[in-house]
């Protein structure tokens, strides 16, 4: 009996075919595909570097089996936008040097777009708790909370205005 499985998801909105051993993680066999904007920090569930949406949801890409995305859409940073057309989160944690070395940009803004489009307008509270299964060892956090905060108002702006 083989131990590969065919796994079809999409990811960023296009479809994507993998053959992968039935215990290979999300993060593994997405980083093979070539993803690797998806970063590989722990592996173990405890940094959020490897975050991505997973219909929606954010999901430690590490800790979930890629057979488990069957059928799903996988949402990375690279799905958000690019620097032609940069979502607001992009833009203002490169405003507020919310990114240093960059290592857990990707997953911080996975979970804070997560918050945002759950909750438009939260608290300081509330991004500190979307964000606290993502760890950052240079930014001390704050420019982090403050790029959120920019975003979410940039976000509302945008709202009204349409
Ligand atoms: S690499 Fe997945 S949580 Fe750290
Ligand atoms: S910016 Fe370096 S780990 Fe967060």
């Amino acid at each position: 009996m083989s131990s590969e499985k065919a796994v079809t998801l999409r990811v960023n909105g296009n479809e994507v075919n993998i053959i992968t051993p039935a215990h290979r993680t999300l993060l593994e066999a997405l980083r093979h595909e070539g993803f690797v904007e998806i970063k590989s920090g722990c592996e173990k569930g405890d940094c959020g570097a490897c975050a991505v949406l997973l219909d929606g949801v954010p999901v430690d890409s590490c800790i979930t089996l890629a057979w488990h995305a069957e059928g799903r859409d996988v949402t990375t940073i690279k799905g958000l936008g690019n620097s032609d057309s940069p979502d607001p989160l992009q833009k203002a944690f490169i405003e507020t040097g919310g990114a240093q070395c960059g290592y857990c940009t990707p997953g911080m803004i996975i979970a804070a777009k997560a918050l945002l489009n759950e909750n438009p307008e939260p608290s300081l509270d509330d991004i500190k708790k979307a964000l606290s299964g993502n760890l950052c060892r240079c930014t001390g956090y704050t420019k982090i909370f403050e790029a959120v905060q920019i975003a979410a108002e940039d976000l509302r702006k945008e709202g009204e205005a349409a």
